[in-house]
């Protein structure tokens, strides 16, 4: 079983890492031919900076759209960024003083995250125009997440594993020399939920992660007076017409 745990950990590593460096790299070759900043938009490139770091850790735009969504929304991520951060240590050989620290605190993000998660779930399922366009897969992301949470404050609050093991698997599958994991349950279901997440993420809804920073709606600069903007195709051709006229 830990050797089907740790081939799995290193197949979902890969996938999650080769994956998104591929699409990420797509995304920073797809053309943006016209200049479509949603407006009011910042007119410098470090207005632009900020607008996109508003957007990431305040959902800025989720915001002024819908309250009740920015609340759950925003909620359930802040947590989520807790929770793996506090994780860190079954990665980190000797853990900083700082990590340490955030533990005690850092635990009770779990409730936040599982109740901003059921918070989403019950606005897919009671909202009509948003059950109307929600596709199967909205649904299984919210509960996937939600059993991880579950899981793991079952193992945190409740029926503990030895997290001694757990940091030295992790570590194990870093350095490819694997290590046995303990036998729980709440633990193997966590950590085969983790590696689905790990696997589907380059290719689900979850690319939104990356994708956020290259929307040419929030990533433009509104210059479109000061600076005449051409498509690389369109300069290419006006370079061609202009050799071909006589002088
Ligand atoms: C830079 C990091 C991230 C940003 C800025 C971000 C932003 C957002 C925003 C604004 C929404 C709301 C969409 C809407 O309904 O209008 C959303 C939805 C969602 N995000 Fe993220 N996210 C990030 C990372 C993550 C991560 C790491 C996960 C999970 C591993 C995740 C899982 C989800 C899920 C499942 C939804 C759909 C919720 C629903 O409407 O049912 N996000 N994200
Ligand atoms: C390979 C990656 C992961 C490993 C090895 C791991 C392992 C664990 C373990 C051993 C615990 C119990 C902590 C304790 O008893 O002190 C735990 C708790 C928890 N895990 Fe994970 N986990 C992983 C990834 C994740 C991910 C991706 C999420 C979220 C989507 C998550 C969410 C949680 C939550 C909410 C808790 C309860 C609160 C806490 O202790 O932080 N885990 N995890």
């Amino acid at each position: 079983m830990s050797a089907f745990y740790a081939l799995l950990f290193t197949v979902a590593f890969l996938v999650l890492v080769i994956g998104l460096a591929k699409k990420i790299y797509q995304y920073s070759r797809v053309p943006a031919p016209l200049k479509i900043p949603v407006t009011p938009a910042p007119l410098t490139k470090g207005g632009v900076a900020v607008r996109l770091a508003k957007e990431a850790i305040l959902f800025a735009a989720l915001f002024r759209s819908n309250k009740w969504t920015w609340l759950f929304g925003w909620m359930f991520h802040m947590s989520l960024f807790v929770v793996l951060t506090i994780h860190l240590r079954y990665f980190i050989k000797d853990v900083p003083e700082w990590l340490v620290l955030l533990q005690p605190i850092g635990k009770y993000a779990a409730f936040t995250m599982i109740i901003g998660l059921l918070g989403l779930l019950v606005r897919r399922m009671f909202v009509a125009r948003v059950k109307y366009i929600s596709s199967p897969s909205d649904y299984l992301w919210l509960l996937l997440l939600l059993v991880i949470g579950l899981t793991g404050v079952t193992m945190r609050f409740i029926s503990h594993t030895d997290i001694i093991s757990v940091k030295e698997f992790s570590l194990g599958i870093l350095s490819f020399n694997w290590q046995t994991l303990p036998m729980d349950v709440p633990l193997l279901v966590h950590l085969f939920l983790v590696a689905i997440l790990m696997i589907l993420l380059p290719f689900s809804k979850l690319l939104h992660i990356p994708g956020l920073f290259f929307a040419p709606s929030r990533n433009q600069v509104d210059n479109p007076r000061e600076k005449r903007h051409i498509a690389p195709w369109a300069a290419e051709l006006e370079a061609e017409k202009n050799k071909m006229q006589p002088k």
